[in-house]
């Protein structure tokens, strides 16, 4: 296939672990030019050595959070005053906390997930946009979830994170219409990362229970999906890419063999 990557400029948020740093390993194996950033700094400067020894493509990385309104909209005002500004974003940091009932919700973690995963790809998005429009040229690939498609019990706020993050990437595409900017969401399935450890604040036994009997996606099976999406010839704008597990149909359908594990 074609590549049409190298050479672009490429932005990931969330790029320390899991979907984001794969994506960070993908774009640089495809000779793409990377901005990376994370909180967890140590790890994105661990990422960037490696990344930049084995593919020499130039990396730049940021302690970002995307929860910072201030610092995201610094963030991308230093990027155009230095001619840096990205001709792909990823915006994948994200997270989910806990699995309990409506009711018995923690307020703080709902903040939690809507401050990171609506406000603070928001933030990113409009900080970034106005630029790919003068420009008249660029890329947003959001990660959604399949959590934007079904709701699954326990997931609520989670869910309704996801659901807004699938009306923003169709509501930012008609805005679009008349430009060359696409905007494109890839929603996952089962992904083992650290997500579910993430989600059941550090308990790791019950985070691993979530993969055991079945073969999830890797977070290089996403990074793929998002190349792919991309990669695309500028008038192909790939919407939306649902992707599960084989042994996944969807979050109801999960064909899991070996002892039972515990309902989540
Ligand atoms: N795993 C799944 O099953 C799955 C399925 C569908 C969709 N997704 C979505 O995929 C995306 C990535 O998740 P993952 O599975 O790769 O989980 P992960 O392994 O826990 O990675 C999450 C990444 O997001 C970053 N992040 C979290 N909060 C942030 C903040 N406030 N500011 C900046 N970065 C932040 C983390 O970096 P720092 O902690 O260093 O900041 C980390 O790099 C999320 O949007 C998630 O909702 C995951």
């Amino acid at each position: 296939m074609t590549n049409r990557l190298q050479g672009r400029r490429v932005l990931i948020t969330g790029a320390s672990a899991g979907i984001g740093r794969a994506c960070a390993r993908t774009f640089a194996a495809s000779g793409a030019d990377l901005l990376l950033s994370a909180r967890r700094f140590g790890r994105l400067e661990a990422l960037r050595r490696s990344l930049e020894a084995e593919f020499q493509v130039h990396v730049a990385i940021e302690r970002l959070d995307v929860r910072d309104r201030a610092g995201v909209e610094t963030y991308v005002s230093r990027l155009a005053v230095e001619n840096r500004l990205p001709d792909i974003v990823v915006n994948n940091a994200g997270l989910s906390r806990d699995l309990l009932p409506f009711h018995e919700g923690k307020v703080e973690g709902w903040e939690e997930m809507i401050d990171t995963n609506v406000k603070g790809l928001l933030y990113m998005s409009r900080a970034i946009l106005p630029h790919m429009v003068s420009r008249d040229s660029g890329h947003l690939i959001h990660i959604g979830s399949t959590a934007g498609e079904t709701v699954y019990p326990g997931g609520n706020v989670y869910n309704a994170s996801k659901f807004a993050v699938r009306a923003l990437n169709e509501g930012m595409n008609l805005d679009l219409a008349g430009t060359r900017i696409r905007v494109s969401s890839v929603d996952p399935g089962l992904v083992e990362s650290e997500f579910s450890e993430v989600r059941f604040r550090g308990d790791r036994e019950r985070a691993e229970a979530v993969y055991r009997g079945y073969t999830p996606l890797s977070p290089d099976d996403v990074a793929e999906v998002v190349r792919y999406v991309a990669n695309a010839p500028e008038h192909v704008n790939l919407h939306r890419v649902i992707l599960y597990p084989t042994d996944q149909r969807n979050p109801y359908v999960l064909h899991r063999t070996g002892p039972p594990v515990d309902p989540e």
